[in-house]
Protein backbone atom coordinates (compact mmCIF):
# COMPACT_ATOMS: atom_id res chain seq x y z
CA UNK A 1 0.00 0.00 0.00
CA UNK A 2 0.82 3.68 -0.46
CA UNK A 3 1.89 5.66 2.11
CA UNK A 4 -0.65 8.35 3.17
CA UNK A 5 -3.54 6.30 1.70
CA UNK A 6 -7.13 6.28 2.97
CA UNK A 7 -8.65 2.99 1.75
CA UNK A 8 -12.44 3.55 1.28
CA UNK A 9 -15.05 1.38 0.32
CA UNK A 10 -14.83 2.88 -3.70
CA UNK A 11 -11.36 1.45 -3.70
CA UNK A 12 -12.30 -1.98 -3.42
CA UNK A 13 -13.12 -4.27 -6.15
CA UNK A 14 -15.96 -5.81 -6.27
CA UNK A 15 -15.52 -8.49 -8.57
CA UNK A 16 -17.77 -11.77 -8.72
CA UNK A 17 -20.49 -10.45 -6.63
CA UNK A 18 -23.04 -13.42 -6.24
CA UNK A 19 -26.75 -12.00 -4.58
CA UNK A 20 -26.16 -14.70 -2.48
CA UNK A 21 -23.07 -13.19 -1.29
CA UNK A 22 -24.01 -9.42 -2.24
CA UNK A 23 -26.94 -10.05 0.88
CA UNK A 24 -24.42 -11.91 3.24
CA UNK A 25 -21.99 -8.92 3.52
CA UNK A 26 -25.38 -6.05 3.37
CA UNK A 27 -26.79 -7.88 6.09
CA UNK A 28 -23.53 -7.24 8.49
CA UNK A 29 -23.39 -3.76 6.96
CA UNK A 30 -27.18 -3.34 7.67
CA UNK A 31 -26.73 -3.98 11.31
CA UNK A 32 -29.52 -2.31 13.82
CA UNK A 33 -28.29 1.08 15.06
CA UNK A 34 -28.96 0.10 18.74
CA UNK A 35 -26.83 -2.92 18.31
CA UNK A 36 -23.42 -0.89 16.56
CA UNK A 37 -23.66 1.27 19.23
CA UNK A 38 -23.34 -1.31 21.72
CA UNK A 39 -20.83 -3.18 19.95
CA UNK A 40 -18.69 -0.37 19.14
CA UNK A 41 -18.64 1.71 22.67
CA UNK A 42 -15.84 0.35 24.16
CA UNK A 43 -13.66 1.25 21.23
CA UNK A 44 -14.94 4.50 20.62
CA UNK A 45 -14.25 5.22 25.03
CA UNK A 46 -10.75 3.45 23.96
CA UNK A 47 -9.00 6.77 21.53
CA UNK A 48 -5.87 4.97 21.81
CA UNK A 49 -4.01 1.78 20.84
CA UNK A 50 -1.15 -0.68 20.51
CA UNK A 51 -0.56 -1.92 17.17
CA UNK A 52 2.73 -4.71 17.56
CA UNK A 53 4.12 -5.36 14.25
CA UNK A 54 6.78 -8.76 15.11
CA UNK A 55 7.36 -11.23 12.21
CA UNK A 56 10.11 -13.16 10.44
CA UNK A 57 10.46 -9.62 8.78
CA UNK A 58 12.06 -8.56 12.01
CA UNK A 59 14.90 -11.05 11.62
CA UNK A 60 16.03 -9.43 8.35
CA UNK A 61 16.31 -5.99 10.18
CA UNK A 62 15.24 -4.01 6.73
CA UNK A 63 18.10 -5.68 4.73
CA UNK A 64 18.17 -8.37 2.59
CA UNK A 65 21.70 -9.84 1.45
CA UNK A 66 23.08 -6.23 3.17
CA UNK A 67 20.63 -4.60 0.78
CA UNK A 68 18.37 -2.22 2.43
CA UNK A 69 14.59 -2.72 1.54
CA UNK A 70 13.23 0.47 -0.53
CA UNK A 71 10.22 -0.14 1.23
CA UNK A 72 8.34 -0.66 4.01
CA UNK A 73 10.88 -3.83 5.34
CA UNK A 74 7.92 -6.03 5.95
CA UNK A 75 7.36 -6.05 2.16
CA UNK A 76 10.72 -6.80 1.51
CA UNK A 77 10.39 -10.71 0.14
CA UNK A 78 7.97 -9.16 -2.54
CA UNK A 79 10.40 -6.16 -3.51
CA UNK A 80 13.51 -8.93 -3.46
CA UNK A 81 11.51 -11.28 -4.96
CA UNK A 82 12.64 -13.71 -2.84
CA UNK A 83 12.12 -17.31 -3.59
CA UNK A 84 10.22 -19.15 -0.43
CA UNK A 85 12.41 -21.50 0.79
CA UNK A 86 15.35 -19.28 0.76
CA UNK A 87 13.23 -16.93 2.59
CA UNK A 88 12.09 -19.31 5.26
CA UNK A 89 15.50 -21.10 5.71
CA UNK A 90 17.20 -17.19 5.78
CA UNK A 91 15.07 -15.80 8.46
CA UNK A 92 13.84 -18.87 10.74
CA UNK A 93 16.68 -19.74 12.58
CA UNK A 94 17.27 -15.40 13.14
CA UNK A 95 13.61 -15.75 14.58
CA UNK A 96 14.47 -16.31 18.55
CA UNK A 97 12.47 -14.16 20.65
CA UNK A 98 14.10 -14.73 23.89
CA UNK A 99 13.70 -11.23 25.20
CA UNK A 100 10.29 -11.15 24.40
CA UNK A 101 8.28 -10.41 26.97
CA UNK A 102 4.25 -10.30 26.46
CA UNK A 103 3.39 -8.92 30.20
CA UNK A 104 6.38 -5.84 29.98
CA UNK A 105 4.87 -5.29 26.08
CA UNK A 106 1.26 -4.92 27.90
CA UNK A 107 2.28 -3.00 30.60
CA UNK A 108 4.09 -0.46 28.92
CA UNK A 109 0.70 0.08 26.65
CA UNK A 110 -1.33 0.33 29.92
CA UNK A 111 0.99 3.23 31.28
CA UNK A 112 0.92 4.62 28.44
CA UNK A 113 -2.97 5.08 28.34
CA UNK A 114 -3.36 2.67 25.82
CA UNK A 115 -6.57 0.53 25.83
CA UNK A 116 -6.49 -2.22 23.21
CA UNK A 117 -3.33 -4.11 22.00
CA UNK A 118 -3.54 -5.84 18.46
CA UNK A 119 -0.49 -8.04 17.01
CA UNK A 120 0.32 -9.13 13.63
CA UNK A 121 -0.58 -12.69 13.86
CA UNK A 122 0.36 -13.22 10.38
CA UNK A 123 1.42 -10.39 7.94
CA UNK A 124 1.99 -10.84 4.02
CA UNK A 125 5.05 -13.32 4.31
CA UNK A 126 2.34 -15.76 5.65
CA UNK A 127 4.03 -16.54 8.88
CA UNK A 128 2.17 -16.74 12.03
CA UNK A 129 2.81 -15.68 15.27
CA UNK A 130 0.70 -18.72 16.93
CA UNK A 131 0.56 -21.94 16.50
CA UNK A 132 -1.60 -22.80 14.00
CA UNK A 133 -3.01 -27.00 12.58
CA UNK A 134 -4.04 -25.03 9.25
CA UNK A 135 -0.04 -24.70 8.32
CA UNK A 136 3.50 -25.65 9.51
CA UNK A 137 5.08 -22.56 8.63
CA UNK A 138 5.08 -20.95 12.17
CA UNK A 139 6.54 -19.50 14.94
CA UNK A 140 6.51 -22.85 16.28
CA UNK A 141 9.56 -23.89 13.71
CA UNK A 142 11.55 -21.17 15.26
CA UNK A 143 13.73 -20.76 18.25
CA UNK A 144 10.88 -18.33 20.05
CA UNK A 145 9.08 -21.81 19.61
CA UNK A 146 6.11 -20.65 21.82
CA UNK A 147 2.88 -19.05 20.96
CA UNK A 148 3.44 -15.71 21.62
CA UNK A 149 -0.20 -14.66 19.93
CA UNK A 150 -1.46 -16.59 23.56
CA UNK A 151 1.25 -14.87 25.44
CA UNK A 152 -0.66 -11.33 24.26
CA UNK A 153 -3.49 -12.05 24.92
CA UNK A 154 -3.24 -13.78 28.36
CA UNK A 155 -1.35 -10.29 29.45
CA UNK A 156 -4.10 -8.20 27.73
CA UNK A 157 -6.83 -9.94 29.28
CA UNK A 158 -4.86 -10.12 32.96
CA UNK A 159 -4.03 -6.67 32.71
CA UNK A 160 -7.60 -5.25 31.29
CA UNK A 161 -6.63 -4.21 27.82
CA UNK A 162 -8.56 -5.14 25.21
CA UNK A 163 -7.29 -7.57 22.15
CA UNK A 164 -7.51 -7.80 19.11
CA UNK A 165 -5.52 -9.06 16.39
CA UNK A 166 -4.00 -8.20 12.93
CA UNK A 167 -4.82 -10.65 10.18
CA UNK A 168 -3.37 -10.52 6.63
CA UNK A 169 -5.53 -12.59 4.31
CA UNK A 170 -5.27 -11.36 1.45
CA UNK A 171 -2.00 -10.86 0.73
CA UNK A 172 -0.38 -14.02 1.12
CA UNK A 173 2.94 -14.70 -0.38
CA UNK A 174 3.44 -18.58 0.99
CA UNK A 175 0.87 -20.22 1.05
CA UNK A 176 -0.39 -21.74 -2.53
CA UNK A 177 -3.48 -19.27 -3.94
CA UNK A 178 -2.42 -16.31 -1.53
CA UNK A 179 -3.23 -13.06 -3.03
CA UNK A 180 -0.20 -11.01 -4.11
CA UNK A 181 2.39 -10.92 -7.09
CA UNK A 182 3.64 -14.34 -7.45
CA UNK A 183 7.34 -14.65 -8.38
CA UNK A 184 8.26 -18.43 -6.98
CA UNK A 185 5.85 -21.47 -8.39
CA UNK A 186 5.49 -22.48 -4.95
CA UNK A 187 3.23 -19.66 -4.85
CA UNK A 188 1.04 -21.06 -7.73
CA UNK A 189 -2.38 -22.56 -6.25
CA UNK A 190 -6.11 -21.98 -5.72
CA UNK A 191 -7.39 -19.06 -4.24
CA UNK A 192 -11.28 -20.28 -3.11
CA UNK A 193 -8.74 -23.60 -1.52
CA UNK A 194 -6.12 -20.80 0.37
CA UNK A 195 -9.18 -19.47 1.67
CA UNK A 196 -10.77 -22.04 2.92
CA UNK A 197 -7.48 -24.30 3.85
CA UNK A 198 -5.41 -21.59 5.71
CA UNK A 199 -7.67 -18.28 6.05
CA UNK A 200 -11.07 -19.85 7.81
CA UNK A 201 -9.02 -22.19 9.87
CA UNK A 202 -6.78 -19.94 10.66
CA UNK A 203 -9.49 -16.72 11.90
CA UNK A 204 -11.43 -19.66 13.64
CA UNK A 205 -8.66 -20.97 15.44
CA UNK A 206 -7.73 -16.99 16.40
CA UNK A 207 -11.49 -16.76 17.57
CA UNK A 208 -11.74 -19.47 19.63
CA UNK A 209 -8.41 -20.05 21.19
CA UNK A 210 -7.43 -16.86 22.55
CA UNK A 211 -10.44 -15.85 25.13
CA UNK A 212 -12.18 -12.71 24.10
CA UNK A 213 -10.71 -10.75 20.98
CA UNK A 214 -12.40 -7.76 20.65
CA UNK A 215 -10.99 -6.42 17.07
CA UNK A 216 -10.23 -8.44 13.73
CA UNK A 217 -7.65 -5.99 11.71
CA UNK A 218 -7.69 -6.95 8.34
CA UNK A 219 -5.20 -6.16 5.76
CA UNK A 220 -5.40 -5.66 2.51
CA UNK A 221 -8.91 -5.39 0.47
CA UNK A 222 -8.59 -7.80 -2.71
CA UNK A 223 -8.75 -4.52 -5.21
CA UNK A 224 -5.60 -2.62 -3.53
CA UNK A 225 -2.59 -5.00 -4.61
CA UNK A 226 -2.17 -6.47 -8.02
CA UNK A 227 -3.15 -10.27 -7.27
CA UNK A 228 -5.63 -9.22 -4.55
CA UNK A 229 -7.93 -12.42 -4.35
CA UNK A 230 -10.50 -11.09 -1.69
CA UNK A 231 -13.74 -10.81 -3.63
CA UNK A 232 -17.65 -10.82 -2.36
CA UNK A 233 -18.07 -14.25 -2.42
CA UNK A 234 -14.60 -15.27 -0.26
CA UNK A 235 -14.75 -12.00 1.94
CA UNK A 236 -18.81 -13.44 2.45
CA UNK A 237 -17.19 -17.21 3.75
CA UNK A 238 -14.52 -15.73 5.89
CA UNK A 239 -17.45 -13.27 7.69
CA UNK A 240 -19.83 -16.07 8.03
CA UNK A 241 -17.13 -17.29 10.19
CA UNK A 242 -16.65 -14.54 12.52
CA UNK A 243 -20.17 -13.55 13.19
CA UNK A 244 -20.70 -16.48 14.25
CA UNK A 245 -18.02 -16.94 16.36
CA UNK A 246 -17.58 -13.29 17.87
CA UNK A 247 -20.47 -11.49 16.78
CA UNK A 248 -19.51 -7.96 18.83
CA UNK A 249 -15.90 -7.95 17.12
CA UNK A 250 -14.81 -4.59 15.34
CA UNK A 251 -13.76 -5.15 12.13
CA UNK A 252 -11.82 -2.62 9.44
CA UNK A 253 -12.67 -1.57 6.56
CA UNK A 254 -9.82 -3.91 4.87
CA UNK A 255 -11.29 -7.29 4.40
CA UNK A 256 -12.28 -6.54 0.75
CA UNK A 257 -15.38 -7.81 -1.12
CA UNK A 258 -17.12 -4.30 -1.01
CA UNK A 259 -17.48 -5.02 2.99
CA UNK A 260 -17.66 -1.62 4.40
CA UNK A 261 -16.58 -2.55 8.69
CA UNK A 262 -16.60 -0.01 11.45
CA UNK A 263 -13.87 1.45 10.42
CA UNK A 264 -11.55 3.76 8.45
CA UNK A 265 -7.76 3.22 8.32
CA UNK A 266 -5.80 6.18 7.38
CA UNK A 267 -2.84 5.00 7.53
CA UNK A 268 0.24 6.86 8.88
CA UNK A 269 -1.68 10.19 8.64
CA UNK A 270 -4.38 11.86 10.57
CA UNK A 271 -7.37 13.12 8.03
CA UNK A 272 -7.83 17.28 7.71
CA UNK A 273 -11.67 16.32 8.79
CA UNK A 274 -11.91 13.04 10.50
CA UNK A 275 -14.77 10.91 8.79
CA UNK A 276 -17.80 12.49 9.81
CA UNK A 277 -20.27 9.72 9.93
CA UNK A 278 -17.90 6.97 10.28
CA UNK A 279 -15.49 5.89 13.12
CA UNK A 280 -12.21 5.63 11.90
CA UNK A 281 -8.77 5.08 13.18
CA UNK A 282 -5.01 6.16 12.31
CA UNK A 283 -2.30 3.60 12.49
CA UNK A 284 0.85 5.34 12.84
CA UNK A 285 4.67 4.44 12.95
CA UNK A 286 6.92 5.28 15.48
CA UNK A 287 9.85 5.80 12.97
CA UNK A 288 9.03 5.25 9.00
CA UNK A 289 8.24 1.71 9.37
CA UNK A 290 6.18 -0.80 10.81
CA UNK A 291 8.70 -3.79 11.44
CA UNK A 292 12.06 -3.73 13.12
CA UNK A 293 15.07 -2.05 10.54
CA UNK A 294 17.97 -1.29 12.52
CA UNK A 295 18.91 1.70 10.34
CA UNK A 296 16.03 3.32 10.36
CA UNK A 297 16.09 6.30 13.14
CA UNK A 298 14.16 8.60 12.08
CA UNK A 299 11.90 8.39 15.36
CA UNK A 300 9.05 10.77 15.90
CA UNK A 301 9.51 12.53 18.85
CA UNK A 302 7.16 12.17 21.91
CA UNK A 303 5.35 16.12 21.37
CA UNK A 304 4.71 14.89 17.66
CA UNK A 305 3.08 11.72 18.60
CA UNK A 306 0.93 13.01 21.71
CA UNK A 307 -0.30 15.70 19.72
CA UNK A 308 -1.17 13.84 16.65
CA UNK A 309 -3.41 11.83 19.12
CA UNK A 310 -5.08 14.61 20.23
CA UNK A 311 -5.62 15.67 16.45
CA UNK A 312 -7.29 12.40 15.81
CA UNK A 313 -9.78 12.50 19.55
CA UNK A 314 -10.52 15.94 18.32
CA UNK A 315 -11.84 14.57 14.83
CA UNK A 316 -13.54 12.03 16.43
CA UNK A 317 -11.05 8.99 15.57
CA UNK A 318 -8.70 6.24 17.24
CA UNK A 319 -5.17 6.47 17.58
CA UNK A 320 -3.04 2.63 16.70
CA UNK A 321 0.12 3.44 17.40
CA UNK A 322 3.22 0.69 16.61
CA UNK A 323 5.90 -0.56 17.84
CA UNK A 324 8.24 -3.07 15.81
CA UNK A 325 9.95 -5.46 18.34
CA UNK A 326 13.85 -6.96 17.70
CA UNK A 327 14.10 -10.79 16.16
CA UNK A 328 15.02 -11.56 20.17
CA UNK A 329 11.74 -9.51 20.75
CA UNK A 330 12.94 -6.78 23.05
CA UNK A 331 12.27 -3.17 22.10
CA UNK A 332 14.53 -0.55 20.78
CA UNK A 333 15.33 1.54 23.59
CA UNK A 334 13.37 5.34 22.05
CA UNK A 335 10.45 3.26 21.64
CA UNK A 336 10.66 2.67 25.25
CA UNK A 337 11.41 5.87 25.86
CA UNK A 338 8.52 7.91 23.54
CA UNK A 339 5.93 5.49 25.28
CA UNK A 340 6.87 6.23 28.70
CA UNK A 341 6.67 9.65 27.64
CA UNK A 342 3.19 9.48 26.21
CA UNK A 343 2.51 7.69 29.39
CA UNK A 344 3.47 10.82 31.56
CA UNK A 345 1.20 12.77 29.70
CA UNK A 346 -1.83 10.30 29.68
CA UNK A 347 -1.68 9.87 33.27
CA UNK A 348 -2.33 13.60 33.75
CA UNK A 349 -4.39 13.79 30.78
CA UNK A 350 -6.19 10.78 29.71
CA UNK A 351 -9.46 12.39 31.07
CA UNK A 352 -9.33 15.04 27.84
CA UNK A 353 -9.23 11.79 25.39
CA UNK A 354 -10.58 8.79 26.48
CA UNK A 355 -14.21 8.66 25.83
CA UNK A 356 -14.21 12.43 24.43
CA UNK A 357 -16.01 13.32 21.33
CA UNK A 358 -14.51 15.17 18.71
CA UNK A 359 -14.52 19.38 18.76
CA UNK A 360 -17.87 21.13 18.51
CA UNK A 361 -16.15 24.23 16.71
CA UNK A 362 -16.24 24.18 12.99
CA UNK A 363 -12.99 26.66 12.56
CA UNK A 364 -9.91 26.31 13.16
CA UNK A 365 -8.22 26.98 16.67
CA UNK A 366 -5.05 28.61 16.41
CA UNK A 367 -3.76 27.63 19.63
CA UNK A 368 -4.78 24.19 19.22
CA UNK A 369 -7.42 21.43 19.83
CA UNK A 370 -10.38 20.82 21.53
CA UNK A 371 -12.00 17.46 22.72
CA UNK A 372 -15.32 17.11 24.76
CA UNK A 373 -17.43 15.63 27.01
CA UNK A 374 -21.11 15.42 28.50
CA UNK A 375 -21.35 15.82 31.60
CA UNK A 376 -24.16 14.93 34.11
CA UNK A 377 -26.98 17.47 34.18
CA UNK A 378 -26.33 18.83 30.57
CA UNK A 379 -22.92 20.08 31.48
CA UNK A 380 -20.83 19.94 28.51
CA UNK A 381 -16.40 19.69 29.28
CA UNK A 382 -14.54 21.35 26.70
CA UNK A 383 -10.73 20.24 26.90
CA UNK A 384 -8.78 23.19 25.28
CA UNK A 385 -4.93 21.18 24.54
CA UNK A 386 -2.85 24.17 23.81
CA UNK A 387 0.11 23.47 21.46
CA UNK A 388 0.79 27.24 21.58
CA UNK A 389 0.91 29.40 24.20
CA UNK A 390 -0.74 32.69 23.76
CA UNK A 391 2.03 35.31 24.24
CA UNK A 392 -0.04 37.55 26.50
CA UNK A 393 -1.36 34.55 28.53
CA UNK A 394 -4.98 35.55 27.07
CA UNK A 395 -6.28 32.04 25.62
CA UNK A 396 -9.21 33.58 23.28
CA UNK A 397 -12.16 31.09 22.07
CA UNK A 398 -14.78 30.95 19.23
CA UNK A 399 -17.85 32.62 20.27
CA UNK A 400 -19.85 30.42 22.58
CA UNK A 401 -23.52 31.54 23.62
CA UNK A 402 -23.76 28.53 26.14
CA UNK A 403 -23.56 29.78 30.07
CA UNK A 404 -19.78 29.25 31.00
CA UNK A 405 -19.55 27.41 34.33
CA UNK A 406 -15.69 27.99 35.00
CA UNK A 407 -12.26 27.26 33.24
CA UNK A 408 -9.71 25.46 35.28
CA UNK A 409 -6.15 23.88 34.11
CA UNK A 410 -6.22 19.92 33.97
CA UNK A 411 -3.04 19.52 35.31
CA UNK A 412 -4.02 21.33 38.36
CA UNK A 413 -7.21 21.55 39.18
CA UNK A 414 -6.33 22.33 42.72
CA UNK A 415 -4.78 25.80 41.79
CA UNK A 416 -8.45 27.17 41.58
CA UNK A 417 -10.66 28.45 38.62
CA UNK A 418 -8.91 30.73 36.07
CA UNK A 419 -10.29 34.26 35.31
CA UNK A 420 -12.82 34.32 32.74
CA UNK A 421 -13.81 37.41 30.78
CA UNK A 422 -16.89 37.14 28.11
CA UNK A 423 -16.25 40.02 25.45
CA UNK A 424 -19.18 41.75 23.99
CA UNK A 425 -19.67 39.49 20.72
CA UNK A 426 -19.71 36.79 23.21
CA UNK A 427 -16.32 35.73 22.48
CA UNK A 428 -14.68 33.69 26.04
CA UNK A 429 -11.14 34.77 26.63
CA UNK A 430 -9.82 32.64 29.47
CA UNK A 431 -6.61 34.28 31.88
CA UNK A 432 -3.87 31.45 31.32
CA UNK A 433 -0.94 31.27 34.05
CA UNK A 434 2.45 33.16 32.46
CA UNK A 435 4.46 30.05 32.18
CA UNK A 436 2.97 26.82 30.29
CA UNK A 437 2.84 24.08 32.33
CA UNK A 438 3.04 21.50 30.14
CA UNK A 439 5.82 21.22 27.22
CA UNK A 440 3.58 19.12 25.29
CA UNK A 441 0.14 19.66 25.66
CA UNK A 442 -1.46 22.25 28.16
CA UNK A 443 -5.25 21.13 28.96
CA UNK A 444 -7.74 23.80 30.03
CA UNK A 445 -10.89 22.49 30.93
CA UNK A 446 -14.10 25.09 30.48
CA UNK A 447 -17.64 23.81 31.90
CA UNK A 448 -20.36 24.91 29.91
CA UNK A 449 -24.34 24.83 30.05
CA UNK A 450 -25.98 22.80 27.29
CA UNK A 451 -24.36 21.31 24.19
CA UNK A 452 -22.05 23.43 22.42
CA UNK A 453 -23.07 23.55 18.70
C1 LIG B 1 -0.17 -1.68 4.92
C2 LIG B 1 1.06 -2.50 4.68
C3 LIG B 1 1.32 -3.41 5.80
C4 LIG B 1 1.11 -2.82 7.16
C5 LIG B 1 -0.20 -2.14 7.25
C6 LIG B 1 -0.44 -1.45 8.55
O1 LIG B 1 -1.30 -2.33 4.54
O2 LIG B 1 0.94 -3.28 3.53
O3 LIG B 1 2.63 -3.84 5.64
O4 LIG B 1 1.12 -3.85 8.07
O5 LIG B 1 -0.32 -1.23 6.23
O6 LIG B 1 -1.43 -0.50 8.42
Amino acid sequence: MTRGKVISQQDMATPMISAQAEQMIRTFDNEAPHHREARLAWWREARFGLFVHWGLFSAAGGTWKGEPCPFLGCWMQDRFRIPLAEYAAALLPKFTGERFDPEAIVKLALQAGMKYVIPVAKHHEGFSLFHSQASDFTIAQTPARQDWIRGLADACHGQGLRFGVYYSQNLDWHHPGGGGIRWDPAQDGDSDRYVDEIVIPQVRELLTGYGEVSVLWWDIPGGEVPGGIIDAARAARILAVVRELRPNIVMNNRLGGGFAGDTETPEQFIPPTGFPGRDWETCQTLNRTWEYTHYDREWKSPTTLIRELIDTASKGGNYLLNIGPKPDGSLPRSTVDTLRAMGGWMQVHGEAIHGTCASPFATILPWGRCTQRQLPDGVTRLYLHLFAWPFDSILRLPTLTNTVLGAALLSEPGAGPLPILRQADGRLEVQLPIAEPDDYATVVMVDVVGRVT
